[in-house]
């Protein structure tokens, strides 16, 4: 189990509550996420990765789960923040974010979100390609400002991953190739222009990925990358940002990086690929996001019927479903599963769970073992955190779930359940 769960009377209880008890206050679908685990793990970061040769920077990426409260959480514990639309750069803004601190992410920002950017004064825009640029020259010019830039780049790296969320495959669609003349072609544009504070460049070579290798295979092609910079530009670029991609557990043969373990081993392998190739920048940072939340969020869910339509195949349908968390129907995303209100029951049964939708592939779990259930029983689906919240849909007019923080025996509302009439806020009356 992970953070703070623990085990009483039958009953799994997350961050010191009852998880029965959130049911009856707060009812299910119900994402929970565990306050002091995930401030923990925003203190493992930025604790282990730390080098005395630059200085080192968590960007959190927001994608994996935002609303205001975990952007707070994000500032009270010092990270940067990343950001990829006007929506959550907006929120980011709205939690007190210091504005310096968001880089704006994106690979088609459109005018008005640059125009936002613009206008918060957000501190790194990463520009993706050119019709980006020109517009944001364009910006710049009319309100006579100046703006720190980097450039995502694309070192062409094999991960082993999921293919929807492999980014940096010479097909992507995410930034320019390094390999490329027409990407230093650019940034020397870049360079040339007195409104543009050319700072350094990004990449991001995937997500879910267990093999360091990987990482540092990465850290290499950019310091490579760095020494050409600082050969056509005849200086140090400033920044490096090597992205996010921390694999963490779902399911059984899942092997994370231990992250204490691999963060020093990766800055002293930074340190090193700079050094090999003569470069110094003064700032490298990280993006993490699904790392950062996924095993301290979990989804509740009523179970409804349980129906057996074969000696070895018995349906167990929830009360949401793909709406809640599309990664099962999306990527083929495994999960385990408890029955939190059974928890000292031995498993003696197979249930394949399904949600409520109207979609064959509304299938959470294909296949958990579980103790002997009944409609009525409380499933957890633990390892939620990362794009379930931040990826769901009020398809069939589901409403959307609450957010729910646990912390010693508290309960705080982070996010509000939907209601019937928010799905229709923006409807006009048909005349
Ligand atoms: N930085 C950039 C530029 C990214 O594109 C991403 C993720 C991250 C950081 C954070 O990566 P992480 O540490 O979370 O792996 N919806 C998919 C994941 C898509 C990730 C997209 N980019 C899923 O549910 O698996």
């Amino acid at each position: 189990l992970f953070g703070t769960m623990e085990v009483k009377e039958n009953t799994l209880y997350i961050g010191g509550v009852n998880t029965e008890e959130l049911r009856k206050n707060y009812g299910t679908p119900l994402y929970v996420m565990d306050e002091v685990a995930i401030e923990t793990q925003m203190q493992t970061f930025t604790t282990h990765f730390s080098s005395n040769t630059f200085e080192s920077r968590v960007l959190y990426a927001s994608k994996a789960f935002l609303n205001l409260y975990i952007a707070g959480l994000a500032k009270k514990n010092n990270l940067f923040i990343d950001v990829v639309s006007g929506g959550e750069l907006f929120t980011v803004l709205r939690a007190g974010f210091n504005p310096k601190k968001i880089y704006f992410h994106g690979n088609n920002k459109t005018y008005d979100e640059l125009n936002f950017a613009i206008e918060e004064n957000v501190g790194t825009i990463i520009l993706d390609n050119q019709y980006e640029y020109e517009m944001l020259n364009g910006l710049l010019n009319e309100k006579d400002k100046t703006q720190r830039v980097m450039v995502r780049v694309n070192p062409d790296i094999d991960t082993d991953t999921h293919k929807y969320i492999q980014t940096t495959k010479e097909d992507s669609k995410f930034g320019f190739n390094m390999y490329k003349d027409e990407t230093m072609t650019f940034i020397k544009t870049l360079e040339a222009d007195d409104r543009i504070d050319f700072v350094g460049i990004h990449c991001h070579i995937g997500s879910q990925i267990f093999d360091d290798a990987s990482f540092y295979l990465e850290a290499k092609k950019m310091a490579e990358y760095a020494k050409q910079l600082k050969e056509a530009l005849g200086r140090e670029v400033e920044e490096i940002n090597l992205g996010g991609g921390f694999g963490v557990y779902y399911t059984a043969g899942d092997t994370p990086l231990d992250l204490t373990e691999f963060l020093p081993k990766y800055t002293a392998h930074i340190e090193s690929v700079f050094q090999e190739y003569g470069i110094s920048p003064k700032i490298v940072s990280i993006e993490p996001g699904r790392s950062m939340v996924n095993n301290f969020g979990s989804t509740l869910y009523t179970v409804g019927a349980i129906k057996k339509m074969a000696e070895d195949l018995t349906f167990m349908l929830v009360d949401g479903g793909m709406n809640d968390n599309m990664r099962p129907a999306m990527y083929e995303a495994k999960y385990e599963a408890y029955l939190a209100n059974k928890m000292n029951e031995a498993p003696s049964a197979h249930y394949k769970v399904a949600g409520k939708l109207c979609e064959t592939g509304d299938v959470l779990i294909e296949d958990v073992q579980l103790p002997e259930a009944a409609p009525g029983d409380l499933l957890i689906t633990p390892s939620t955190g990362a794009y379930a919240y931040s990826m769901s849909s009020n398809y069939n007019r589901m409403t959307r779930p609450a957010v729910v923080f646990v912390k010693d025996g508290e309960t705080k509302v982070a996010v509000r359940r939907e209601t019937y009439e928010d799905l229709i806020r923006n409807d006009e009356v048909m005349e």
